[in-house]
């Protein structure tokens, strides 16, 4: 993309904003799929809104056939609002009330029960309705620490938070609660996902294995789905720290083995579900900021951008995100700098020890792959939310969120 056309969009939406790619998304909507069903089918990809619950990009996957994954009533009433169909939405995450239950059991969507408390709430609502069947999914907590006891898990926990411990699903769920094997409540789905520090293959093998024996011990005739979470790395920029990351290919092989090998799977042929983030959304979004200013403070030389870290890695990670720079004219000798952004925090650094021609006022630099938990991590901090355009092809450029207005952010104060 030319200098032009930038400076032409930003015209229109201000600067900073946010460049989606419908057809990165697209592709790897499709790439995953196919690298799944090929191997296992049924398949159902529910893709994880919490990492970019743009509706833009969720209309995407309701219209290619994908359901939705949602953590919270925000999540779920977006996807209903933007016209999902509710028996395809998953409801997983730690806080749901009594009325967000029973408005996703009402529904008929897939409710994935998280707590004991939660069970209680979904046996007091079967008890209300003893002549229906209510279908309820179980997440279990699965463990992650290898032969070596290093834990997977993300930030290398012991011991993960979610989900229902499976020594509980033994003596207390089944022996004292007969309800979970019979009478009108009916887990019929089994949900594993778990946050790794490597979204390794091995740890979907033994998320894929906890799922497939829970399944088969313990519910054997009611259990439909086996649902392994998201996780997976998306297709990585060529620019990533990151090498020989696992492909969909990979993770699918891993996956679908161990269905084949489990006697239970073979012969139920329960819906794999997969319930991706990262890797439907990393690659598909970028940032255009424009250089504001430029400074040599001591030894150290400082491009300020209208834009910030807030809205490249609100989780200030250390890492360089891939990047071009998308300069007016002609570029000057090398030098090393620092790109900082706009709000009043030391740490505001997108880009760290930069060596290339130092670009002027005006230019533009581009942000790559900031796609996953950047929007929805971003709050109106210092400045308001940025504009989103999405690239649909063929030089057509979309609006798909306005740039916020100061009327709209204190809507909801008490002034
Ligand atoms: C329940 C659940 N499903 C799916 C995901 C998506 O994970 P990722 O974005 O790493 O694919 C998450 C993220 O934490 C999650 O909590």
């Amino acid at each position: 993309m030319d200098y032009k056309t930038i400076q032409n969009l930003a015209s229109q939406t201000g600067s900073p904003f946010y460049l989606v790619d419908r057809q990165k998304f697209e592709q790897n909507f499709n790439d995953l799929t196919a690298a799944f069903r090929s191997r296992w089918s049924p398949f159902i990809l529910a893709y994880s809104y919490k990492t970019n619950y743009l509706p833009y990009l969720c209309g995407i996957v309701r219209d290619k056939g994908g359901w939705a994954e949602v953590v919270s009533r925000m999540e779920y009433d977006l996807a209903l609002k933007i016209g999902c169909d509710p028996k395809k939405i998953i409801f997983n995450g730690p806080v749901k009330t009594a009325a967000d239950i029973e408005l996703a059991l009402e529904n008929g969507s897939m409710l994935n029960v998280d707590s004991q408390s939660e069970l209680q709430i979904v046996t007091e609502y079967a008890d209300q309705h003893p002549g229906r069947q209510i279908p309820i999914g179980l997440r279990i907590n699965i463990g992650l620490s290898d032969a070596a006891g290093t834990s997977h898990i993300q930030n290398s926990l012991k011991t993960g938070r979610f989900g229902l411990d499976p020594k509980i699903i033994n003596s207390e769920l089944i022996t004292k609660n007969s309800k979970l094997q019979g009478n009108n409540l009916k887990v019929i789905s089994l949900h594993g996902h778990t946050s790794t520090t490597d979204r390794s293959q091995w740890c979907f093998e033994v998320i894929t294995k906890t799922l497939c024996e829970t399944a088969e011990k313990y519910f054997p005739d009611t259990v439909k789905m086996i649902n392994v979470g998201g996780g997976f790395f998306g297709k990585m920029h060529p620019d990533m720290p990151f090498t020989d990351t696992p492909s969909f290919d990979d993770y699918a092989e891993v996956v679908s083995g161990v269905l084949q090998n489990s006697d239970w799977a073979q012969t139920k042929k329960p819906t794999l579900i997969i319930e991706p983030g990262v890797a439907m959304v990393a690659d598909a979004v970028s940032f255009i900021t424009r250089v504001v200013s430029v400074k040599s403070i001591r030894d150290k030389i400082f491009v300020t951008v209208d834009g910030s870290a807030f809205n490249t890695k609100p989780t200030f990670h250390a890492i360089n995100m891939p990047h071009a720079f998308i300069r007016k004219s002609v570029e000057g000798p090398e030098q090393t700098f620092d790109v900082v952004g706009s709000t009043c925090m030391e740490k505001d650094i997108l880009l760290k020890d930069i060596t290339t021609p130092i670009p002027q006022p005006g230019d533009f630099i581009r942000i790559d792959s900031i796609g996953a938990y950047t929007l929805v991590m971003t709050p109106p901090f210092i400045n308001p939310a940025p504009a989103i355009l999405a690239d649909e092809g063929g030089g057509n450029y979309k609006l798909v969120r306005k740039k916020q207005t100061l009327e709209e952010i204190f809507s909801n104060y008490i002034m």
